[in-house]
């Protein structure tokens, strides 16, 4: 009766990876439950996803071939782009469908940009975010969500997107990204491990808070529509000053190594699986966010439906 913060279904966002060119779903040993998915099996997962109330999809490719540049990112034929048709098809408007947009997943070296002199090179890659951006609006992506934490990389997918005649395309904006240890489950899952160096040039230091902030606000003054912090659990603070500075809706993204420590936990009779999950969701939300994309979003879903 005096309960101040309710989860429900409509709060998630469910990640999903599809792989090109495997005939089975590959389950993803770090995160027990999840799949690198076949188109079939992808297409079955956002169909239960709907029908347990989840709104919403962040869709991870894998390509069959990488290249220095990361061109399967931007084929109009390209895993994602063949995935949002195909959805948009057989699912019409039942889930809101919100491509990751980065290049790690797609370049041979596995950085979120396009590598010159040895290092990211932020400018070259924003040209590089826009084709791919205007390519999965083309294919009918309601949001875009650039993950690369490049400067400028929203203001540029904005402007592109705009100019091809896509303003009714939205920016999902992970703002504050930090240089995370709990991605590395993801990513083996998605196959996008920097071949040479770190990607701290480009993601926030866990020790830097006021930085976060300004990294949201011109994320905001460059036209997100949504924000999202990341990882979730081990930056609460910062996701309550988020929202409380901003007022925007806000999400948090509960990460592959946040998922596989209660997985593990749990499998080890450690704790109580179903406990953890909503104990730990719920203080994402209460912290701040409207949205949560976590792994957990079927199984949480499906319990809430059963009440
Ligand atoms: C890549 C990307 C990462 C995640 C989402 N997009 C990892 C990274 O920066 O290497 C992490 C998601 C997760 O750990 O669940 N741009
Ligand atoms: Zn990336």
């Amino acid at each position: 009766m005096v309960r101040e913060t309710a989860l429900a279904p409509a709060d998630f966002i469910a990640p999903l990876f599809v792989k090109e060119g495997v005939s089975r779903p590959v389950p993803i040993e770090a995160l027990p439950g999840q799949m690198q998915h076949t188109a079939a099996s992808l297409v079955e997962e956002c169909g239960a996803l709907a029908e347990a109330g989840v709104p919403a999809v962040m869709l991870f490719g894998i390509p069959a071939r990488k290249d220095e540049a990361g061109s399967p990112a931007w084929d109009a034929d390209g895993i994602i782009q063949q995935m949002l048709r195909r959805l948009r098809g057989e699912l019409a408007d039942r889930l809101v469908l919100i491509p990751d947009l980065c290049l790690c997943e797609y370049t041979s070296h596995g950085h979120c940009g396009v590598i010159r002199d040895g290092g990211v090179d932020n400018d070259a890659t924003l040209e590089t975010y826009a084709r791919i951006a205007v390519s999965y609006a083309d294919a009918g992506a309601d949001l875009v969500a650039p993950s690369g934490m490049m400067d400028g990389q929203v203001g540029t997918i904005r402007r592109a997107l705009d100019a091809a005649g896509r303003a009714d395309v939205g920016v999902l904006a992970y703002a504050a990204k930090y240089a995370s240890a709990f991605f590395e489950p993801f990513r083996h899952a998605a196959e996008s491990a920097p071949r040479f160096g770190d990607r701290r040039a480009y993601q926030l230091d866990p020790a830097n808070a006021a930085e976060a902030l300004r990294e949201v606000q011109s994320d905001i003054e460059e036209g997100a529509d949504i924000v999202m912090v990341k990882p979730a659990l081990p930056y609460l603070d910062v996701l309550s000053r988020v929202k409380a500075a901003f007022g925007m809706p806000t999400a948090a993204y509960q990460v592959s190594g946040e998922y596989a420590m209660l997985k593990a936990a749990a499998a080890n009779g450690w704790l109580d699986e179903t406990q953890a999950m909503f104990e730990v969701l719920t203080a994402i939300r209460r912290a701040g966010a409207d949205l949560i994309l976590t792994y957990f979003a079927r199984p949480a879903a499906e319990r809430l439906r059963r009440g």
